[in-house]
């Protein structure tokens, strides 16, 4: 087991340049909040320059909301939108410091991606996962350098929620553990590490919430009985909205993991799987946020 903590904050390398991995929701999320607290160019890559440019679209349309409630000055905007960069071409890797995947949730894919981007990075790069639950020893295996490979992982909305688990395994080195606390210092998030162990810690408290919630609805409990607020206990969103957010197939995806790694503790909820599966739209799209069942989403219960 390693000691706890942070190491000496001394041993943190500096950061210059950033990659992303993947373009979508998260990777656009992670992005932007490097560029802005870090004020280093970030540049984002996905399969294909369409997915890119969609990446860079969303990000853009960020700055601007930054931007319109005055979270940004005009200055710092103009200064984001220069920074952040998207392309489908990984050779920009080439000059990274630092480089984060946040690509679909699945070993293989993450182990594939590292396995391409290894051989383009610089050999002092920091590779960064963004997992939210699956094995980083199992990614380590297949790198040439093991001992750069950290986990760090952020919640959605990235922007707004404090926390973020870091995760060394038994073959990260000091230096890259040091710089991944430093880096979510000058992020602005409260560092909890975990072991690598299945789902950290944060998503195995979160699949056993909501595996009560969709477990009471597969037992005959009514959506709205069942979907109860939960702020007094510091949970600020209805256990129907925390799914929208997550997403329904993201969610689904998660609680099919949990219940294969650590058993019927973390049972799989038919009608998770079904809303997740439904090519109708399920949340309320007016209300949208609310977590809101619309009518073709409550006749699949
Ligand atoms: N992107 C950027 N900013 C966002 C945002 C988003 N998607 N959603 C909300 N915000 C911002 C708002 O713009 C607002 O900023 P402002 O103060 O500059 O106007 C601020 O957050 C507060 O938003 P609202 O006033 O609209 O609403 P609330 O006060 O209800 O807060 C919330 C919204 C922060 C999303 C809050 O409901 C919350 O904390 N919910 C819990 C979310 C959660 O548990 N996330 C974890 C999901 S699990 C996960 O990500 C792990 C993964 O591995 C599956």
């Amino acid at each position: 087991k390693r000691p706890a903590g942070a190491p000496s904050p001394g041993l943190a390398k500096e950061i210059g340049k950033v990659g992303v991995v993947g373009a979508g929701l998260m990777a656009g999320q992670i992005a932007l909040m490097f560029a802005r607290r870090l004020e280093v160019p970030v540049v984002m890559t996905d399969l294909d320059a369409d997915r890119a440019a969609k990446g860079l679209a969303y990000v853009r349309a960020e700055i601007d909301k930054l931007e319109a409630k005055g979270r940004a000055s005009k200055l710092k905007a103009a200064k984001l939108r220069a920074l952040v960069s998207a392309s489908a071409d990984k050779s920009v890797y080439a000059d990274c410091d630092l480089v984060i995947e946040a690509v679909f949730e699945e070993l293989q894919v993450k182990q594939a991606v590292f396995g391409e981007i290894e051989p383009i990075v610089s050999d002092e790069c920091l590779l960064v996962t963004n997992t939210s639950g699956l094995s980083i020893t199992a990614m380590a295996s297949k790198l040439a350098h093991p001992e750069r490979l950290v986990g760090m992982h952020f919640f959605n909305p990235v922007a707004v929620m404090p926390l973020v688990e870091i995760i060394a395994t038994s073959s990260t080195d000091e230096e890259t553990l040091a710089t991944a606390y430093a880096v979510a210092k000058k992020l602005r998030k409260t560092a909890v590490g975990s072991a690598d162990r299945p789902a950290f810690i944060v998503n195995r408290l979160l699949g056993r919430m909501l595996a009560e919630v969709t477990g009471a609805v597969d037992a005959g409990t009514p959506v709205d009985v069942a979907d109860v607020s939960l702020d007094k206990l510091g949970l600020p969103m209805r256990p129907f909205a925390l799914l929208e957010l997550v997403g329904l197939q993201v969610a689904s995806h998660l609680t099919t993991h949990l219940n294969e790694d650590l058993g019927p503790r973390f049972p799989i909820s038919e009608n998770l799987r079904r809303l997740a599966e439904s090519d109708v739209p399920v949340f309320d799209a007016e209300k949208q946020g609310k977590g809101r069942l619309t009518e073709a989403g409550r006749a699949l219960l």
